[in-house]
């Protein structure tokens, strides 16, 4: 059930839980009309270490929870969040704060942790918490923090739920028609490519991944146009970017077929498409001014009688051939379609994500997702945009010189590398970047945080939602990057 989020002056009088924030040395927020007993949260060992949380009980029958937030000097987006989750996983309920950007924050974080995904559940627990108010004094900062930061996680949570839907009815098709419906509420135009046109546009990468499946694969075409001009564009061009995501609603391999356990969580693989499509369901409520284009090639990898074989060549939307030696690197043939389609829309740059490489969670674990791209400036954009959303990444070079390791004997790549193993984050990178042509872009490999084996914080064992954040705030701050010499080429 999703919360009513308000903001108030003063505290509301049917008040179940209160939270309080506290700095390290248990410092109240100056201005908090509550007394906090000191000997009471020290005895605890509560030290107001950020994401702590304690709770007391409260004249009334209100629960009052102290909620940490460490030192003062310290405090960013990111602890706010962290102390928003703390309490609503302590208190089953209510909240206090400050303004604007630490409202959206802490609103965010209360959202994400109070998620549940109970569709398959056959009892279905409340979680306690439906109405929270943020108090303060600056109604209209606090209002539209409160606003932008429950609009977000609405859509964090909807990519959560369409990742943890289970792969057997999470299909293309489904995906597609989710695509519909959101067009539908959002006002964004929209395009679905049958298995037939999916055939005739020369999709080959995608026709090829899906011959293994018995269900039909879709491209998803999504368009979200600003309804007021970008502030400072005089010449009337509306600043473009092309988002693109990875939309495989099952990884089982294909015929390179996975082991039970690699399979396991494989309905996972469409995580890239589901932060993509939430991204775009949030642009018109929050008045993004920028265009976004959205498109996602989504199929299942399955091994059936037709499926694409080691050895076979396809041929790719911008012409370009792919030797497919290993069947279970299909995101990247699939992508490189959605690029191509991308690249020939010519926006401003393209950015990517992608739950793509296992080598990806080896470098960097399970908290961080790797950045790839050709282009200083967004490379830049989209690290600041992650820094303020609290979405991890690590920037990776795509090394020239590891091109060789893609040449293929027979066709203008292979779709892995030799020496096999080796940089394979950076391989797919590299793969892919032979689809942008020269528009600025960026490749996230979200494979470690789009799922999380814990509950911890605000995410959830099972989908995190990554990626819509960062992406959100792109959007939000877009600019047209400089063309410039490509940054680590
Ligand atoms: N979907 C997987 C990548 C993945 C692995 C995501 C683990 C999340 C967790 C991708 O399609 C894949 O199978 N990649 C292969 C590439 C290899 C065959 C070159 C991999 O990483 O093993
Ligand atoms: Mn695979
Ligand atoms: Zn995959």
């Amino acid at each position: 059930m999703p919360i009513a989020f308000t903001t108030a002056g003063e505290l509301p009088h049917d008040l179940d839980a209160l939270g309080i924030p506290v700095f390290a040395g248990l410092e109240p927020l100056p201005g908090v009309p509550v007394e906090i007993d000191r000997r009471f949260c020290e005895q605890r060992g509560f030290e107001a270490k950020a994401g702590e949380a304690l709770a007391l009980q409260g004249d009334d029958d209100v629960t009052v929870v102290v909620v940490g937030l460490g030192a003062l000097e310290e405090v960013g987006r990111e602890t706010l969040r962290k102390a928003g989750a703390a309490f609503a996983r302590t208190s089953g309920h209510a909240a206090a704060a400050d303004a604007g950007t630490a409202a959206e924050a802490v609103v965010e974080g209360i959202a994400l942790a109070a998620y549940e995904f109970t569709t398959y559940k056959g009892r279905a627990r409340p979680t306690g918490l439906e109405r929270l108010s943020v108090v303060g004094d600056d109604a209209a900062a606090l209002g539209a923090g409160v606003v932008r930061g429950a609009r977000i996680a609405e859509a964090v949570c909807m990519a959560r739920d369409l990742v943890n839907e289970p792969a057997g009815a999470m299909t293309p098709r489904r995906l597609a028609d989710v695509a519909r419906e959101l067009a539908d509420r959002h006002g964004l135009s929209v395009t679905i490519l049958d298995e037939v046109a999916i055939a005739s546009e020369g999709l080959g990468g995608l026709a090829g991944v899906a011959q293994g499946s018995d269900e039909p694969p879709r491209l998803i075409e999504l368009v979200y146009q600003p309804s007021s001009p970008a502030p400072g564009v005089g010449d009337g061009h509306v600043p473009t970017v092309a988002l693109v995501g990875k939309g495989i609603t099952f990884d089982s391999g294909g015929l390179s077929i996975k082991t039970a356990d690699g399979m396991m969580t494989m309905k996972t693989d469409m995580s890239g498409a589901a932060a993509v499509l939430a991204t775009m369901s949030a642009l018109a409520d929050l008045a993004v001014a920028a265009k976004v284009i959205a498109i996602v090639p989504t199929t299942e990898n399955m091994p059936g009688g037709r499926a694409v074989k080691p050895g076979d060549v396809l041929k790719i939307r911008n012409g370009k051939t792919i030797e497919v030696l290993n069947t279970d690197a299909e995101g990247r043939l699939v992508l490189a379609d959605g690029l191509s389609l991308a690249a020939e829309a010519a926006p401003d740059a393209i950015v990517d994500v992608a739950t793509l490489t296992g080598a990806c969670v080896v470098a960097l674990g399970r908290q961080i997702a790797g950045l790839m791209g050709n282009n200083e400036d967004l490379v830049g954009q989209v690290r600041g945009a992650s820094e303020r959303a609290g979405e991890p990444v690590w920037h990776l070079p795509l090394p020239e010189e590891y091109r060789k390791g893609i040449e293929s004997e027979v066709a203008d790549m292979k779709n892995i590398s030799s020496p096999a193993g080796a940089g394979g984050a950076l391989t797919a990178g590299l793969i892919l970047g032979e689809f942008v042509g020269d528009v600025p872009w960026a490749h996230l490999d979200i494979a470690g945080p789009a799922r999380s084996d814990a509950d911890e914080g605000y995410t959830h064992k099972g989908a995190t939602g990554f990626g819509v954040r960062t992406l959100i705030e792109l959007a939000s701050q877009f600019a047209a990057p400089r063309r410039e010499a490509p940054a680590h080429r």
